[in-house]
């Protein structure tokens, strides 16, 4: 096996690449694969950064060893304690019994429950610091980013930040790890894929953790999945992203989300699109949400401002897949959002009702009336979804609303 990556002085990459798993938390689809990236400093303490899923110990105790020997670890610190990184510490522990365990009091009591584990283990305060000779440990408590336990941990000395899941994204290490011996444009998609799929609902604690670390000089960041980020423009990239992320703001582009069982409601999406595209919109999606990951739905709309959906009524409902998707946006309590909706009906209307349900509970702006289809298309639906495609173009190029009737480009 290769020597491991030294990161900076005393710092080693120990993490692994997951190509075989299909479904990140059983859920997400994983086309590029995934790294649980695990850290260790070799100071005159030792000092472990997190742990990697169960499945890959055997590849991460070997890399362990092959930095340090047969030399103990005195410290695991667990930033976080979600199974892909806390996997395999009951094994750890069989290695390396005497080992001291680091976390918080949401920690601790995780350890118990997941590991049965209580003894050795280090209860540490926000702030708090922890010296292995030549480097200080500095814990920041973040909780929420993603779970309650999470903390990042600061190498004073060297400005490296140990963030856990923030910063991180899906996309294996193909023989890198560092950003600059990688291609970082490759890993945005899927970083606002990770970013709106697993911590999306926490924009509000993300907020507070990037107050929190304002003022702290970061160097280095190494997250637990993803590239280590070293150059100085992809640090700034990545913290952008987060904190515009987390704030719920987006690029000016539009999201059209239908479901359709016979193709009349994805006529109206086509309209709709037309008309946005006539009237300036160049980044515009279409999702059959039938066929459409909800991820990359999902993806696509934490990136974009506008947002429309249809949904033909089904079983006196919304078309499954449609329910999921605002379901999951209502989840990660999407705002700040330029909406429209059309629906489609054979003989009773229900869709259209919950679409509008959806927008009285969310914090989403409507440009325009819903379009409501009986059957098939009529000259005055294509007039009313031709509207909706203009209202939202004319509300994303220059925030002007447009009144019905009114035919004037708006740009
Ligand atoms: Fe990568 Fe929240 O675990």
């Amino acid at each position: 096996m290769y020597k491991p990556l030294e990161i900076a002085k005393d710092l080693y990459y120990v993490g692994v690449n997951d190509r075989t798993k299909h479904l990140f938390e059983n859920l997400w689809p994983l086309p590029y694969g995934v790294s649980y990236n695990a850290y260790i400093i070799d100071d005159e303490k030792k000092a472990l950064i997190d742990t990697v899923d169960v499945c890959y110990s055997d590849l991460f105790f070997q890399k362990v060893t092959r930095v340090l020997g047969d030399k103990p670890i005195d410290y695991l610190i667990v930033n976080h304690m979600e199974p892909d990184h806390s996997g395999s510490i009951g094994l750890l522990l069989s290695r390396y019994p005497n080992i001291q365990i680091v976390g918080n009091k949401h920690t601790v009591k995780m350890l118990k429950g997941y590991y049965g584990i209580t003894q050795h283990v280090g209860v540490v305060e926000d702030m708090q610091t922890l010296s292995l000779g030549r480097n200080t440990l500095q814990f920041y408590l973040t909780p929420m980013v993603h779970w309650p336990e999470t903390m990042m941990t600061y190498l004073q000395e060297q400005q490296v930040l140990f963030s856990a899941d923030a910063f991180g994204t899906f996309g294996t290490l193909d023989g890198g790890v560092l950003d600059s011996q990688l291609i970082p444009e490759r890993y945005r998609g899927e970083m606002i894929r990770y970013y709106s799929n697993i911590v999306g609902k926490f924009g509000s604690p993300v907020q507070t953790a990037l107050k929190k670390l304002a003022e702290v000089p970061i160097g280095t960041i190494c997250s637990t999945h993803g590239p280590v980020w070293t150059e100085k423009e992809n640090i700034a990239e990545v913290v952008t992203l987060y904190d515009r992320l987390s704030r719920y703001e987006a690029e000016s582009g539009l999201v059209i989300a239908y479901g359709s069982m016979y193709g009349h409601t994805e006529q109206l999406a086509e309209l709709i699109a037309n008309e946005a595209a006539t009237h300036g919109v160049r980044n515009i999606v279409l999702h059959n949400v039938s066929k459409s990951h909800i991820s990359d739905i999902i993806r696509d709309v934490f990136t974009y401002k506008g947002l429309i959906v249809g949904s033909p009524t089904y079983n006196n409902k919304l078309y499954p897949e449609v329910e999921s998707l605002l379901s999951a946006l209502q989840n990660r309590y999407l705002k700040n959002r330029f909406f429209g909706y059309f629906g489609s009906f054979t003989w009773a209307d229900a869709s259209s009702k919950q679409l509008a349900a959806f927008v009285n509970e969310s914090e989403v702006e409507l440009v325009s009336d819903p379009v409501i289809m009986k059957q098939a298309m009529l000259e005055e639906i294509e007039e009313k979804a031709r509207m909706l495609g203009k209202s939202m173009a004319c509300k994303l190029l220059s925030g002007a609303a447009v009144s019905p009737g009114r035919n004037t480009d708006c740009h």
